[in-house]
Order: C-alpha cells, then structure tokens, then sequence
C-alpha cells in the first residue's frame, strides 16, 4: 500500500461540484412527508417471498408543480420499500424498461455473490443500443473496458436474497460500473428492512411512530430536470490537473422520501426515524431542534447492520452516504402547534435544513428507550486476526487521467485485489486523503479505532461503511463469512466509485 504521506501528498478539493438550482425553489416544511409504499409480494410460499419491480422512467412532480424525469424502481422514488422477515429468502425479479443496463445491489445484504448486483452482472434493456447515451461520467476507464469473462446480460434478472442476518435497514440501489452516480442521482434506490424477533422483543416505537427516511440531495436545471455534470467544473485549469474529474456532485435542494424539506405531523409520542443517507456525495451532521431553541437527543439505537447493545446520545449525528443510523427522537412535553426541525450542521443555505416535524396532538408517554438493546452482536478480537491489511484510499494518476484509486490502482473488474479465506477474521487499517465514506460488501465489522485513538460514540456497532474524514485512518475488523466468491468494496461517494475507487474481494 501507499504510504500515509505518499496518499496525502496532492491535496485535491474535499468537496464536490454544488450545483446550483435553476428553477425556483420551494418554502422548506410546505411538502408533507411521503413514506414509501411497502412493495406486496407476488407470491409466498415455505421460506420464500417473491416479489416483481420494473425499472422504468417516469415523470415525478419533486418541486411543486414540475415534472421531473426520473428512473424508478415501479415507477416511484425512493422505490417501494421491501419488508423482510430475518431467515426468510427474498427473490426479486427485476425488468428492465430503462434506456440503459442496470445491476442492482443490496446494500448491507448477505447475499451470495450471483446476486449481489457486480457492477457487470447487467440487466439489459430490450431496446439499448447506444453505450454513450446516459452521460458517462468520463470514469478512468475512458471507455467501458469490461472483462468480456465478466459480462452477463439478462433481459429481466431475478436476485435472490437470503436474508439470513440480523435485523437491520438495508437499501437497494444500482451499482453499474461507471455509472452509478449518475444512476442513483437520476432515482434508482430504494429500501429494504429486515425484522426479527430480537427487534420484536424490545419496546421500539412502530407502526406510524417508526419512519423510513432517505435523505439526498439534488439540483434541477432551467427546465425542472435533475442536472448531473458529466464532469467537475471545479476542477477544471487547477494547476496539476490536466483534466477535469469528478470530486462529487452535490445539490442544493435536500429530499427526504423525494421531497423537499418535507414537514410531518406527529404526536408527544416518541418516533424511531430509520435515518439512510443515499446522497452521492454529500455529508451532513443531523440535529434535531425544537422551536424554543433546545436541541432534542438523537438517541441511537443502531447502525447499518442493526441494533446496538446499548443506546448512545447524539446532539448531532455525522452521517456519510450510505450509512445507517436507526434513532429514537422523543416529542414528550413539547406544545402542541410548535415545531421540530431536523438541520444540517454542515449545510449553509438550502442545504442547512433537512426536514421538519409539527406536534399536532397528545399521545401517551412512550416507554423510555430499553437499557439494553442487542445481545446478538459479534465481539471480534484483535488476537483472533489472521491477517491485517493496509489499503489507501487516494486521488492519482491513471495513466495520463486522474483517478480514484485504491493503492494507486483504479477498478478493474477482471484483477483481484484482496484474496480472503473463508471463514478467516482480519483486520484491515484504511487511510483515505479526503472524505472517504468506505463500504465492504457481504460483511459488517467493528470499527476498532480511529485516528489513532478509540472510535466515535457514532462508531458504535456493526457497521457496512466507515466515513473517514480528510486525512484520516481507522482500522476494522470483521470475519469473511457466509459465501465464497468475488465481493466489492468501495468509497460510497458515487463519483469516486465511477471514477475508479473500487476493488474486488475473492472469498476463497
Ligand atoms: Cu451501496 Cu457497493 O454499494
Ligand atoms: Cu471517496
């Protein structure tokens, strides 16, 4: 691997390119929350529930009053939420009706490999024609070089998940190498929660009290459409930068569910907001304040792969894209008619408000959130590690581009990059030169240190990715368990996985 130094040496932009909106933009708190539809099996039968999307474009009114072309899963965005039952298969036939391939991905899912969405294991269109139509990002490859061995092509796909994992909030999303950001930007996620008795035997606020919500941000162009650059202005006739790149595309409307700074009526109850970052690029730092001023506890009680064994307090909450945090936020003794805001404490402008919450009535006190939570969860040592791996997370030099690269290597999906026994715990020390939110696929580890130092109160639990900051190092651990086969992992800003910050992992 690259030395700390060596992956620190070019100091590129931490941000990305914020696009600015070109059409007017609404009053936050006006639009009412809208909460996926919870997708009907089409069939269930002994251990097993099948279910049918098609991937189609659509008109969706996102601003008032403006329809905007997006893709879908069904038709809407976010896509229809699946509820899954720990230990129960899920098989979802996916078609395509898309003017381009797709691979879809479960995020957080132990899935074998055939199913985990590999980013050229596509779902072809029936009429897809031209590869350059759909705005390539310009990605390092500079043309789509596939491993010809690699590439399988359907017409519809059915994926097949085993779920056969602790209750937690997944989401599906496209992973089609190259083209993932633009993907995603254009609508294609959704989520996925899995439930199992441990979550049922604790007293967590359901029903209407428990709320999905996947937070995005977006610009829109003169004509109401969502812009994506297809490549960075903000890095263009930078000294050392011979070409412009992708740093991140960032937008200055916030979505939660696809809509802008939604506002929701709720009661004095307590709520658990199952809070999913699915931006490209953009980070935010969530707190909750209400309108006398005081800031609300976030008080979490998971992470990506679920529950924690304790709840942990936030004032505010870092959330990178693609994380999980599963929080329980407590309206007792607030009047009603007042307000509580949910802000982005990295954002300025249209970007510093997330969402916002009316008390409109009266409930009952709710339980206090339990003492103890999880009891499942894995206690993975440092001595029980075979092996311990460096990997540096940097911006450099692809031949005559610039890249995202991993150990100064841009994605390739015919090398493998880390061969891992089955079955074998490691830890694995990463080091990132800007904001790097890493993913592993299959796995969830422990988050062991960072910076040198004991992790973050928000390091707590199982997680699937890890969000350096500029800089940074941390180590993790985890066992390579459940499957053999090819894997991924990635920096989860969109534009950094196109632009080539994504390796492959061989269970072998
Ligand atoms: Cu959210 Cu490789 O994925
Ligand atoms: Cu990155």
């Amino acid at each position: 691997g690259l030395s700390v130094a060596a992956v620190l040496a070019p100091r590129p932009p931490t941000t990305g390119a914020l696009l600015t909106s070109e059409v007017p933009l609404p009053m936050p708190f006006q639009v009412p929350l809208p909460l996926p539809p919870v997708l009907r099996p089409t069939e269930q039968a002994s251990g097993v529930d099948r279910y049918e999307l098609i991937q189609r474009e659509t008109t969706a009114e996102i601003l008032p009053g403006i329809a905007t072309r997006v893709w879908t899963y069904d038709g809407i965005f976010p896509g229809p939420t699946i509820e899954s039952r720990r230990g129960r298969t899920a098989r979802v036939r996916h078609r395509n009706e898309l003017p381009v391939p797709t691979a879809v991905h479960l995020h957080g899912g132990r899935t074998p490999p055939e199913s985990d969405g590999y980013p050229t294991d596509l779902v072809l269109p029936s009429e897809w024609t031209d590869p350059h139509q759909d705005g390539h990002t310009g990605g390092p490859h500079g043309s789509h070089v596939h491993d010809p061995r690699a590439v399988v092509t359907r017409l519809t796909r059915e994926y097949t998940f085993p779920l056969d994992q602790r209750a937690a909030m997944l989401w599906y999303h496209d992973h089609r190498m190259d083209y993932t950001g633009p993907a995603m930007w254009r609508g294609l996620a959704g989520m996925h929660i899995v439930r199992d008795d441990v979550e049922d035997g604790l007293d967590l606020p359901h029903g209407d009290h428990e709320l999905p919500l996947m937070i995005t941000d977006r610009a829109f162009d003169a004509a109401g459409q969502l812009a994506y650059p297809s490549l960075d202005p903000t890095l263009r006739d930078r000294p050392g930068v011979a070409e412009p790149y992708l740093a991140g595309v960032l937008g200055d409307v916030i979505l939660v569910n696809g809509a802008p700074w939604p506002t929701h009526d709720a009661d004095t109850g307590s709520y658990r907001l199952r809070l999913l970052n699915a931006s490209n690029a953009r980070h935010y730092d969530l707190q909750a304040v209400a309108e006398d001023g005081r800031t609300l506890p976030l008080i979490q009680i998971g992470a990506d792969q679920g529950l924690l064994a304790r709840p942990v307090n936030h004032t505010s909450l870092p959330i990178a894209p693609a994380e999980r945090y599963d929080v329980v936020l407590d309206f007792a003794g607030l009047p009603i008619g007042s307000t509580v805001r949910i802000l982005n404490r990295l954002g300025t402008g249209t970007t510093a408000h997330i969402m916002q919450f009316r008390i409109v009535r009266s409930a009952p006190a709710s339980t206090p959130v339990p003492e103890r939570l999880a009891t499942d969860l894995p206690t993975w040592h440092r001595s029980e590690a075979s092996v311990t791996r460096d990997l540096a997370f940097g911006v450099g030099r692809m031949g005559d581009r610039h890249g995202w690269l991993i150990d100064g290597r841009a994605f390739d999906p015919a090398r493998t990059d880390v061969t891992i026994r089955l079955g074998d715990i490691e830890i694995w020390r990463l080091v990132a030169d800007v904001h790097h939110p890493i993913h592993l696929h299959l796995v969830g580890f422990t988050v062991l240190s960072r910076g040198g130092h004991q992790p973050l109160p928000h390091d707590a639990g199982l997680k699937d990715t890890i969000s350096l900051r500029p800089g940074e190092s941390a180590e993790i651990i985890t066992r390579f368990d459940g499957y053999r086969g090819r894997y991924l992992f990635h920096c989860h800003n969109a534009e950094h996985e196109d632009m080539g910050m994504m390796a492959n992992l061989e269970i072998v």
